[in-house]
């Protein structure tokens, strides 16, 4: 698969998000574990997760748990892959989210997600969302820490609006290398943090591109220019979506979320689709 670039490292253009393999609706872990092995066979080698992928307040850091497993027990080499996992956000187990920004929490956070992971330093260590509770330059303050600490060898931020990036670049400078925000063809208002990744050579990471576990599968009803593009090209319409954000700068780089092999395989796939500049405009202006 051909490859970009977050910070000093290539990467796939397309990741596998892992959040549908640890929350509500999981399969069975071996069906996971088979879906990342199918991820990393198609030469994917950017795994997005989180220590609040789980669903117990007993089994946090269940997702960065069960990607460690993958790639402990996949059949090839594992070396090039980047696992990118984030602190700042929990679920305490009834379902809901909640967040914690301050440095104290961070560091933990951390140290737990170093233990689960099994490595010495994280390859990407994002912030997982702004804690209203906690200055913003606080908790990015934490993040350089790790930083400095060898602890995380690239830093991003997550959920963030330009004000933010530019914050957190003025305290990480070059060690700030993604920003991971919600983006699909439903959810289109983070175009402004793409344009700024774009100008600033920040790698963007849409989460949800496909619109979310529950949406994804019915994005050809609720949107038919995509389904349209996908018969002119005899693709599916998730295959088209992708295709349409690689188009929009070398910076992005998807990471759709998967919990069977067959969806990672047909993301994978979308890299090599290629889009006329007329059906991305149409895509743009649908
Ligand atoms: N930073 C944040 O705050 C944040 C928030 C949400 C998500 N994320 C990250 O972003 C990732 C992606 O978001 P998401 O998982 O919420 O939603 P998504 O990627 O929009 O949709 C995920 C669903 O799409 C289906 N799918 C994947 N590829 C497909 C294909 N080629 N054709 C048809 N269906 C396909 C999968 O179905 P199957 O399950 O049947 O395989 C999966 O359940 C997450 O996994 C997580 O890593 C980050």
């Amino acid at each position: 698969m051909y490859q970009r670039q977050i910070g000093d490292t290539k990467v796939s253009a397309i990741g596998l998000g892992g959040m549908p393999m640890s929350i509500e609706g999981r399969p069975e872990q071996s069906r996971s574990i088979a879906t990342i092995h199918a991820a990393l066979d198609a030469g994917i080698t950017l795994i997005d997760t989180a220590d609040a992928y789980h669903i117990g307040a007993d089994e946090v850091g269940h997702n960065e748990s069960l990607v460690a497993s993958a790639l402990a027990s996949y059949g090839g080499a594992t070396a090039e892959v980047l696992v990118a996992t984030k602190g700042g956000h929990l679920r305490p187990g009834d379902g809901g989210w909640t967040l914690n920004g301050s440095p104290d929490y961070l560091q933990q956070a951390c140290d737990a997600s170093l233990r689960r992971l099994g490595v010495d330093a994280i390859g990407l260590y994002q912030f997982h969302r702004p804690d209203p509770k906690v200055p913003y330059e606080d908790s990015i303050g934490a993040i350089r820490d790790l930083l400095y600490a060898g602890k995380i060898r690239m830093a991003g931020i997550s959920n963030a609006d330009p004000q933010q990036i530019r914050t957190a670049q003025q305290i990480l400078g070059n060690g700030l290398v993604s920003v991971q925000n919600q983006f699909s063809p439903a959810f289109r208002s983070s175009e402004s943090e793409l344009q700024l990744c774009d100008e600033l050579g920040i790698a963007f990471l849409p989460w949800s591109p496909l619109g979310g576990i529950k949406n994804a599968a019915g994005l050809a009803g609720t949107h038919q220019p995509f389904a349209q593009v996908a018969r002119e090209l005899d693709a599916t319409p998730q295959q088209v979506t992708l295709a349409w954000m690689l188009a929009k700068s070398a910076v992005v780089i998807p990471i759709p979320g998967s919990s069977r092999p067959e969806t990672i395989r047909a993301s994978a796939a979308a890299v090599d689709l290629q889009l006329t500049s007329e059906q991305i405009s149409r895509l743009d202006h649908s």
